[in-house]
């Protein structure tokens, strides 16, 4: 069975790895990429997965999203990622001549949500901006998505805040937009993220695919598992691939049902989510929260996906 997919992104690497994942994924069939101001601002992001796009030869549309929250002002990575969200501790990712394909991203979402009436999951990994301007634009698009399928939140701790985690405390009115949407949602937050654990070793096997893009790709890797070695750490938790590997196995993950609400009062908490997990009996559940992963072996599936986007 092939599953249709909508790819959000705020490219970062590790949104160029789960697209990678995804693309090397036989079941998966990916209809286009919306790209959102996130982890760096819309020029970095879309320049970014247009030169993703290039390198690797992809031709699915990419197309230009929101370039501001919807009421907040922009936060990005740019202090823990660089200031293109893209480092790497030896090539860069090569310009690319190639534009965004015509047409803004939240539109192109919905008519190709449309055009797959009940088919389509939304893989959300930046930023909820686009999807929530989706919804605004197109009342029916929540009706018409399969799933929603994302990577934000948390069950415990932060990143960004105490509470917060990246990708909802750059919007939250957009994420607030999108858990009280009514599509069937799934969490993948950091607690589950931590629990999928990259390192050197990694790196190693990534050039041990022996080709150009692979030496390339490592090279970026390499700078994403040194954010953890300049904290003393030698593993960096897998954010964005971690929902692409539940795709793809969801055989090596546990979710619960749960209703999540973003904070957006509080003083401390804003970007929060917060998570009941006592449903029905307390709250109507509106997503299913990713709570374990098999760690290692969601790394082994990734090493093998690698390889064939690599390749
Ligand atoms: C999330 O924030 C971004 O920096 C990553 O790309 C990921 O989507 C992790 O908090
Ligand atoms: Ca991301």
């Amino acid at each position: 069975m092939t599953t249709d997919i909508w790819l959000d992104t705020d490219p970062g690497f590790d949104d160029w790895m789960a697209w990678a994942l995804l693309q090397a994924e036989p079941g998966l069939r990916l209809a286009g990429v919306s790209v959102v101001a996130g982890n760096a601002p819309l020029r970095h992001t879309l320049a970014n997965a247009l030169r993703i796009q290039a390198l690797h030869g992809w031709t699915q549309p990419v197309h230009a999203g929101c370039e501001r929250p919807l009421v907040q002002a922009p936060v990005t990575a740019q202090d823990v990622l660089g200031e293109t969200a893209m480092a790497t501790t030896g090539r860069a990712l090569p310009q690319a001549q190639a534009q965004a394909a015509p047409g803004h991203g939240v539109q192109a979402l919905v008519k190709a949500a449309r055009a797959r009436p009940g088919r389509l999951t939304l893989l959300a990994l930046g930023p909820l901006t686009n999807v929530a301007a989706a919804f605004d634009a197109a009342p029916d698009l929540p009706g018409l998505l399969q799933a929603i399928v994302l990577m934000g939140g948390s069950t415990d701790r932060g990143n960004t805040t105490a509470v917060a985690e990246f990708n909802i405390h750059a919007d939250p009115e957009a994420a607030a937009r999108v858990f009280g949407a009514g599509v069937p949602l799934v969490m993948f937050g950091l607690n589950v993220c931590r629990q999928v654990l990259v390192g050197e070793e990694h790196v190693r096997a990534v050039r041990a695919i022996g080709t150009d893009r692979a030496e390339l790709f490592a090279d970026h890797l390499d700078a994403y598992v040194g954010i953890a070695r300049r904290r003393g750490a030698a593993h960096m938790a897998v954010y964005d691939p971690t929902p692409v590997a539940w795709l793809a196995r969801p055989d090596l993950f546990t979710l619960e049902p749960a209703r999540v609400d973003v904070e957006l009062d509080g003083r401390l908490t804003r970007g929060m989510t917060v998570c009941e997990f006592r449903v029905p009996s307390r709250a109507r559940p509106n997503a299913r929260v990713a709570l374990a992963a098999d760690g290692p072996a969601v790394m082994a599936w990734a090493l093998q996906g690698l390889a064939r986007a690599l390749s």
